[in-house]
């Protein structure tokens, strides 16, 4: 038997556990050896409490040990992959693999869905009518090596002790712990497979850190996390303050993705993606730096081999990559600005809830996604606007629901008489 209670007290007492320990602790939960009540309690406790950068370790590889790993050695070649903490209008992986795949790198990526007011790329994915976002393991290596990339969801043997312990943390206020949320996303990265890695750490109103202190502390834990387990690991610290792009809402999200294939993207979205490829070509096998790296994710989506490496992958897994398939929401409607002036800030979490109340998102576990409606935020951080002018456009199920939704996103722009000052998209990088 775990001793489970005296683990909790030395946790809340402030003491150090040993690797042993906590790795009992996790396998003996997942077994439903310790009760929920239990493990709610050592999440509590490490909430206030913390974690060591050992204890993370021995956190994270206990997590990846609770299940299957995915072995990508037979593709005989480094593989990348990336991953976003989660923000609103984030489309950003959509756009990333088929560049690098364009770029000749193995793209393998395992993915999740919306969380609160975060969209997921798993329910934009399932907008593309055909689209399958379950594969098995072997499949998954098989598609990668044969088309260059895959993105799935991730399967329910690979971590199933985060599955239980994000879901126990969700309900119990112990999602926002730093050694939780590193060893969370690490040990999931980790047991999928990739050699080298690219994390955007979102930071600002719509993403979990708020400070961009906050956010540097997650990127150098999982850094460190990566670097024990043998990945190489590169950390974006990125601007969360409005949406990425225009776009928030499943098919809007996959049509602004495409148009970036296109070479037709927002300059954010475009920027994000120009620099996370370049990472993600510099960590991987061919030999080059980031600055040439960004110089043949621009090549490739120039000469539209990156369209055409997507339309590949979304065809691999049975999708239509034509943007006529898309669903289209049967009511659109602009929010016209009150009066003129500067946009000087986005609420971004309150638009990301906007989009989630029109049906594009999940309040509870259960419900079911509209793919078709979103929200299009017409002007973004400093842009001028004359009143009247659409701060952004509504795409809605029915009248009722575009009438709240107009309410509600003119009450997340913020206007004045002056400019604010501007601000990149990557604030800054940790590696
Ligand atoms: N995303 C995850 O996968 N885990 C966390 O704990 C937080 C965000």
């Amino acid at each position: 038997m775990i001793p489970a209670a005296e683990l909790i007290e030395r946790k809340r007492n402030g003491e150090e556990l040993a690797a042993g320990d906590l790795r009992d602790l996790v396998l003996a939960y997942v077994r439903d050896e310790v009760p929920d009540y239990q493990m709610a309690a050592f999440c509590m406790a490490v909430w206030f409490r913390g974690l060591t950068p050992a204890e993370t370790h021995a956190l994270t590889e206990a997590m990846v040990a609770s299940g299957e790993t995915i072995d990508l050695s037979a593709l005989g070649r480094r593989v990348v992959d990336k991953h976003s903490t989660g923000g609103v209008g984030d489309k950003a992986s959509l756009v990333i693999g088929p560049v690098v795949a364009a770029c000749g790198v193995p793209f393998a990526k395992m993915s999740g869905r919306g969380l609160g007011h975060t969209g997921g790329t798993l329910d934009k994915l399932e907008s593309i009518p055909g689209m399958t976002i379950e594969l098995a393991h072997d499949a998954f290596v098989r598609q990668v090596q044969e088309v260059g990339m895959a993105i799935v969801g991730q399967t329910a043997d690979l971590v199933p002790a985060d599955k239980r312990l994000y879901a126990l943390r969700d309900v119990t206020a112990t999602v926002d712990q730093v050694s939780l949320i590193a060893s969370s996303i690490m040990s999931k990265k980790i047991a999928a497979g990739a050699d080298a890695i690219v994390l955007d750490v979102k930071v600002g109103d719509g993403a979990f850190m708020k400070t961009i202190d906050a956010a540097r502390g997650l990127a150098e834990a999982m850094v460190s996390l990566g670097r024990e387990a043998g990945r190489e690991v590169v950390c974006e610290l990125t601007d969360m303050d409005q949406p990425l792009g225009h776009a928030v809402g499943n098919a809007l999200e996959i049509r602004e993705a495409v148009e970036t294939l296109q070479g037709d993207g927002p300059p954010d979205l475009r920027e994000l993606v120009l620099s996370a490829a370049g990472h993600l070509l510099a960590l991987s096998d061919l030999g080059v730096d980031a600055d040439e790296g960004r110089r043949r994710a621009e090549q490739a989506i120039a000469s539209g081999e990156a369209h055409v490496a997507y339309e590949r992958w979304i065809r691999a897994q049975g999708g239509d990559p034509g943007l006529d398939a898309l669903p289209v929401a049967p009511v659109v409607r602009d929010v016209p600005a009150p009066e003129a002036g500067y946009v000087q800030a986005i609420a971004t979490t309150a638009l990301g809830l906007a989009s989630l109340h029109l049906g594009a998102g999940r309040a509870t576990k259960e419900d079911v996604i509209d793919h078709a409606v979103g929200v299009v935020c017409r002007a973004k951080r400093g842009d001028e606007l004359e009143r009247g002018e659409p701060l952004a456009t509504i795409h809605a199920r029915d009248d009722v629901a575009a009438e709240r939704a107009v309410a509600e996103v003119a009450s997340c722009f913020r206007l004045g008489p002056e400019a604010p000052d501007p601000r990149p998209i990557v604030l800054d990088v940790v590696r």
